[in-house]
């Protein structure tokens, strides 16, 4: 199973699927790790491990359409099963999000439906949830939606600042993508006749 990763930022996600594949019991292979700027900070990191990277920058392109258009173009060349998002801070169009149907899948950092979008943690703690995480789920053209392939959970503190709960919901985002990515390279992950996703092997 052949895997493209895309981040913009530090890659810690991004780490977590590298180790997991590379332990080497999955019979699977990150074939690259790709970012929308160039100062994304796991893409060295990435290079360290021996995969390859590149870099779509979105300011080089007029358009949305124009960029994705790229970006597609240069994730096929590597004919990936699944194209894994890992903090990738741009909203994709329809027309990537169609090319790329069933094997787009992206990890956000709450338990949706709620709190999809930027600050999720901060709306976490303004909303005064008791419980928090993320999810793990399949895109489409709508932001943050998509069939979840998993979900983390962890409690909410009263004194929790945005960075603690970010902390915390972090480490279990590590957890369930390496999960995750080890069901989708053993083939055990599929939709069913509603869209909604079945794991094979797990109660
Ligand atoms: C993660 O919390 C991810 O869910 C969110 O941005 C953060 C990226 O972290 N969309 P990293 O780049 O994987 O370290």
């Amino acid at each position: 199973c052949r895997f493209v990763v895309l981040i913009s930022g530090r890659g810690s996600n991004m780490q977590t699927i590298v180790n997991t594949v590379q332990a080497g019991h999955l019979p699977a292979t990150v074939s690259a790790v790709m970012a929308n700027k160039a100062d994304a900070a796991g893409l060295e990191w990435a290079q360290a491990h021996g995969i390859p990277t590149a870099v779509v920058p979105h300011r080089d392109y007029d358009s949305r359409e124009a960029f994705d258009a790229a970006l597609a173009e240069a994730i096929e060349a590597y004919q990936p099963h699944y194209v894994l998002l890992a903090g990738f801070m741009r909203v994709l169009t329809p027309a990537f999000v169609e090319r790329f149907n069933g094997r787009l899948i992206n990890i956000h950092p709450s338990l949706l439906p709620a709190f999809p979008g930027l600050h999720t943690h901060q709306q976490a703690l303004a909303m005064g949830v008791q419980w928090h995480g993320c999810t793990i789920h399949f895109v489409t053209p709508v932001l943050d939606h998509g069939p979840i392939v998993a979900q983390g959970m962890v409690p909410v503190r009263a004194d929790d600042t945005p960075d603690d709960l970010a902390q915390r919901v972090l480490q279990v985002e590590h957890r369930m993508y390496a999960d995750v990515v080890g069901w989708l390279a053993q083939g055990r992950v599929s939709l069913d006749a509603m869209q909604r996703v079945q794991v094979s092997g797990v109660a």
